[in-house]
């Protein structure tokens, strides 16, 4: 027993001693708490800080600054943090980012900006940071976008630019975007759109997979419908998922029509009244699309004919009334298919005939008086 607390007392020792070497190694602002190896993670938010704080660990991978009260990010803040990673700024009063600001990060990945008050990028606020992949300056106050602000970080994979004031975004822009991916520009005027009558607009995002353009606004406050140009689409190939979310649509734009591979559409909270039977590219290789919260008076029948790979439906909160014979017959793919509030009050027999693969069928919010004898036969009898 006695051996035993001595072996357990030089382990205490050893310890004292490794976490006295990695203090002096590196050290930690004050005001901060840093954890981790060698201080890989610093977490300075929420401190009501007005300026970057000094002496963080050069060794530093995660450095966390959000909600502090920074106002003016000065050339050379980050100096020295070769190694980080991630830096999160969002929820502080920043308005002025200095050239430079984040010269010297040449690993970080993630930026994060996000609910400040930026206003102006320029072709340098972004020097000195290659390897850029994600960058939210999402809820800022920008009125436009430059045409060189990305030209310094060609790796970018994911921008999120929502809830500002863009009004341009010029075709020039695209081209220092190649490689981005996912595009958030929901929450702007819907006026960007149109700059380019003739050239889809993300024409040179080539490698564009998700974009995002939820509750776009009309300059003048007429709350129309928001109009999407024929050929914004045009030029991405690799495009599968598109949200068009709360833009006082009236009918499916037939601008989607040339993107051959959607897998997923949005169009929730809109006005639309019906879908068409060509609304989509054909061969359509849709599996997901969500109409709830429209203006549908009918199950999109013939529209539905025409997406074969479809297996996530959502008609929720649209006047249907009815379910015609055998709605679903070419969908034989469906999982999930959502009619909850929309007015319902009988099934007929051969409602959902054909739907062997549905796993989940939501008819709540209905007044239904009429269930068909049988008519449950014809789906997956996990349906509850
Ligand atoms: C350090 O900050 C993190 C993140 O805010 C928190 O989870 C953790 O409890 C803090 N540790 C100390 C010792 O304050
Ligand atoms: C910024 O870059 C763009 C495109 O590379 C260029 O046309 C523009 O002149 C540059 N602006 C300034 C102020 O250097
Ligand atoms: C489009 O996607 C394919 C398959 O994932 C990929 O090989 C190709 O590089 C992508 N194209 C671009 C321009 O990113
Ligand atoms: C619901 O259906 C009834 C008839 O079945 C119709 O009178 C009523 O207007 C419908 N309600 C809506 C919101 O469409
Ligand atoms: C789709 O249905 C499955 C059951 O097959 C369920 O587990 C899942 O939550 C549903 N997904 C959605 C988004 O409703
Ligand atoms: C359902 O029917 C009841 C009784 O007829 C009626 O009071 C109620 O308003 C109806 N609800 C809807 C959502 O139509």
């Amino acid at each position: 027993m006695a051996s035993g607390s001595i072996h357990r007392c030089d382990l205490h020792l050893i310890m004292v001693v490794t976490v006295t070497v990695l203090r002096t190694c590196a050290p930690c602002p004050s005001v901060c708490n840093c954890t981790g190896t060698f201080y890989g993670n610093a977490y300075c938010n929420h401190k009501n800080l007005d300026r970057v704080p000094a002496g963080i660990s050069t060794n530093t991978r995660f450095l966390r600054l959000e909600y502090n009260r920074l106002t003016r990010l000065p050339a050379g803040a980050f100096s020295g943090l070769s190694q980080l990673l991630r830096l999160t700024l969002y929820n502080n009063l920043i308005t002025e980012i200095e050239d430079g600001t984040f010269s010297g990060l040449v690993a970080l990945k993630k930026l994060h900006l996000g609910s400040n008050n930026i206003n102006l990028l320029t072709n340098n606020t972004f020097q000195g940071v290659p390897n850029l992949e994600e960058l939210s300056l999402s809820n800022n106050r920008l009125l436009s976008l430059g045409n060189g602000v990305f030209n310094q970080i060609p790796n970018l994979l994911e921008l999120d630019v929502s809830h500002n004031g863009i009004r341009e975004f010029p075709t020039e822009v695209s081209k220092y975007l190649s490689n981005v991916q996912v595009l958030d520009l929901s929450s702007n005027p819907a006026q960007l759109l149109l700059i380019q009558n003739t050239v889809g607009i993300f024409k040179q995002i080539v490698a564009l997979q998700y974009l995002k353009l939820n509750k776009l606004s009309e300059v003048s406050n007429t709350a129309g419908e928001i109009r999407i140009p024929e050929s914004t689409f045009d030029g991405l190939p690799n495009l599968t998922n598109l949200e068009l979310n709360g833009n006082r649509l009236s009918k499916i734009p037939s601008a989607i029509k040339s993107l051959k591979n959607l897998k997923y559409i949005s169009l929730h909270m809109n006005s639309i009244q019906s879908v068409g039977a060509d609304d989509f590219h054909q061969p359509s290789l849709l599996e997901i699309l969500l109409l709830d919260k429209n203006k549908l008076v009918e199950i999109p029948a013939s529209a539905l004919a025409q997406l074969p790979h479809l297996t996530k439906l959502y008609l929720d909160f649209n006047p249907i009334s009815t379910i015609p014979a055998r709605a679903f017959w070419h969908n034989p793919r469906l999982t999930n298919l959502s009619l909850a509030y929309t007015n319902l009050t009988t099934i007929q027999e051969d409602a959902f005939s054909g739907l062997d693969q549905l796993g989940s069928l939501n008819l709540q919010g209905n007044n239904l008086t009429t269930i068909k004898g049988g008519v449950m036969t014809h789906v997956n009898p996990k349906v509850s």
